[in-house]
């Protein structure tokens, strides 16, 4: 009987940043014939839990899983693989994981032979891997994120062998390419432009969970995007945990503005990307942003607390009155742009007047809309030792006033939008049914339209005619 080593992640490992230089890997990816075969006559779901680098790495697994010929279902019950692809941000991430688990259980309990997986961030975590192996022991495969291109030869030893099977590496990670994807949307793509993060938020696991931050060499990202557009792709979102420190571990020179400009001189039409940092933010970027009409007027900018006490616990690296200064740099020299954030609520204590300025950069930023959170301590980082003596209800009580005057703000931008004529890209009927089609404007706003099943996939103008909260409604005007 065969039997697989178990590769469990480690704290102090993924800890680790050393200058031994990221190597591009272009050849790990493995299918022969007989792992081509295991999927034959089996069907697959994937779960996806979290951000754009999960709901990626879900399309890569995908992919290779067809390779072995599974074929997707969107029904669990009817699944003989269940893939859970996790994330490890929050406590609720982590806790809607485990109950699915449960779930699983009863059905691996009735069909033995289903084979069950858990991969992305939760993987990297040892106290997620221990409680999988005394708790969720029938499990099949734990894999870790930088383990995705063996999943072939793990589901083939999973089949062979019937112990839980786990291969999570905590290291540093190298650029692996030359994986296959299967994109979820057939007009808009996200694409990788660097992985990893070498910040160190004291709130954050991703430095932990995903490795030092190493850049895609400029070629292999344009050679994604040509064959993006080569396939009537309209719209790229280059992805990143903090894009602005792209090409920074490379040594060609390329930064991110270069990069950006680069992608701009292709021919897609729109080009988005997530998620830039607040420091390092440059004036070259902005210019890139005002110049290409490709580029579009949308700029994500967390910056998570107002309050500079906070922001320094934080490990933020900038100031309230630096971020304000940003912010405001940013929407007096790009046209109509919006501009969106994440904001924590509740660090570790955070005083009533910490928390007023951080009403304080609403007021004055005016966002066009904000993911808020409760701060959720994270086993392992260093935020997570700090005495915290708030209690949950402030912290609720905080959310929801900030919430309010987050909507406020998002009804007000979008009301001054009723009566003007915005492009949006069509992606398909609205979950608002009434023959209505979603889509979204260059800014990033969720418009249902009144158009035809023939404008799917295609730009076109729209005027708005209500303002919503979260959305906006319109209808398709000629040219
Ligand atoms: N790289 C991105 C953020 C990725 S995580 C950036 O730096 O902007 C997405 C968001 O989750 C963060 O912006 C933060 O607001 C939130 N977040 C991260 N860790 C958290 C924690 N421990 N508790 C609550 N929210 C957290
Ligand atoms: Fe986390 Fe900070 Fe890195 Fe963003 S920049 S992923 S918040 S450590
Ligand atoms: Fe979650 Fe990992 Fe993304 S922790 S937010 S899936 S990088």
């Amino acid at each position: 009987m065969l039997k697989h080593t178990k590769i469990k992640p480690s704290y102090i490992e993924a800890k680790k940043r050393t200058n031994n230089k990221v190597k591009v890997l272009t050849d790990l990816y493995i299918m022969n014939n007989e792992l081509k075969n295991i999927g034959i006559n089996k069907k697959y779901v994937v779960i996806t839990y979290g951000c754009q680098a999960n709901e990626r790495d879900s399309e890569t697994i995908s992919a290779i899983l067809e390779d072995m010929s599974f074929v997707k279902t969107d029904n669990l019950e009817d699944a003989d693989l269940i893939l859970l692809n996790t994330c490890a941000i929050r406590e609720n991430a982590h806790n809607k994981v485990f109950g699915m688990l449960g779930r699983i259980k009863h059905l691996k309990e009735t069909k033995p032979n289903i084979i069950t997986c858990l991969c992305g961030c939760m993987a990297q975590e040892e106290a997620v891997v221990n409680e999988i192996e005394e708790k969720f022991k029938w499990m099949d495969v734990v894999f870790g994120t930088h383990n995705i291109h063996n999943l072939p030869k793990l589901i083939s030893d999973a089949i062979n062998d019937n112990e839980l099977i786990i291969e999570v590496f905590s290291k540093e990670g190298d650029v692996v390419e030359n994986l296959p994807v299967k994109r979820e949307n057939k007009y808009k793509a996200y694409v990788n432009i660097m992985y990893g993060c070498d910040k160190f938020c004291t709130y954050c696991i991703v430095p932990y969970t995903r490795g030092k931050q190493r850049s895609r060499k400029l070629e292999d990202i344009k050679c994604e995007i040509q064959k993006l557009i080569d396939n009537g792709y309209k719209e790229v979102t280059l992805l990143g945990q903090n894009v602005n420190a792209y090409g920074k571990d490379l040594e060609n020179g390329v930064t991110f503005d270069k990069l950006l400009e680069e992608v701009a001189k292709m021919k897609i039409e729109r080009i988005r990307f997530v998620t830039s940092h607040p420091w390092d933010f440059t004036d070259q970027m902005i210019n890139i942003i005002k110049t290409y009409s490709n580029v579009m007027p949308y700029v994500h900018l967390p910056v998570q607390s107002g309050s500079d006490k906070i922001l320094k616990l934080m490990g933020r690296r900038y100031t309230k009155e630096s971020y304000l200064k940003l912010a405001k740099k940013i929407k007096d020299t790009i046209p109509n742009v919006s501009l969106t954030t994440d904001i924590i609520v509740g660090f570790p204590n955070e005083t009533e007047e910490d928390f007023n300025e951080t009403l304080d950069v609403v007021e004055k930023c005016k966002y066009d809309s904000a993911f808020t959170f409760i701060y959720s301590k994270r086993e392992n980082t260093p935020a997570s030792k700090m005495e915290d003596k708030v209690p949950l209800e402030v912290k609720q009580e905080r959310l929801q006033k900030l919430n309010e005057l987050v909507n406020k703000y998002a009804l007000i931008n979008n009301e001054k939008l009723v009566g003007t004529i915005l492009p949006v890209l069509i992606e398909g009927e609205s979950q608002k049914g009434n023959n209505l089609y979603a889509g979204y404007t260059d800014t990033m706003k969720l418009v249902n339209v009144k158009c035809n099943k023939e404008d799917i996939g295609k730009i076109i103008n729209v005027k708005i005619i209500e303002a919503k909260t979260w959305s906006l409604n319109g209808e398709k005007v000629d040219e």
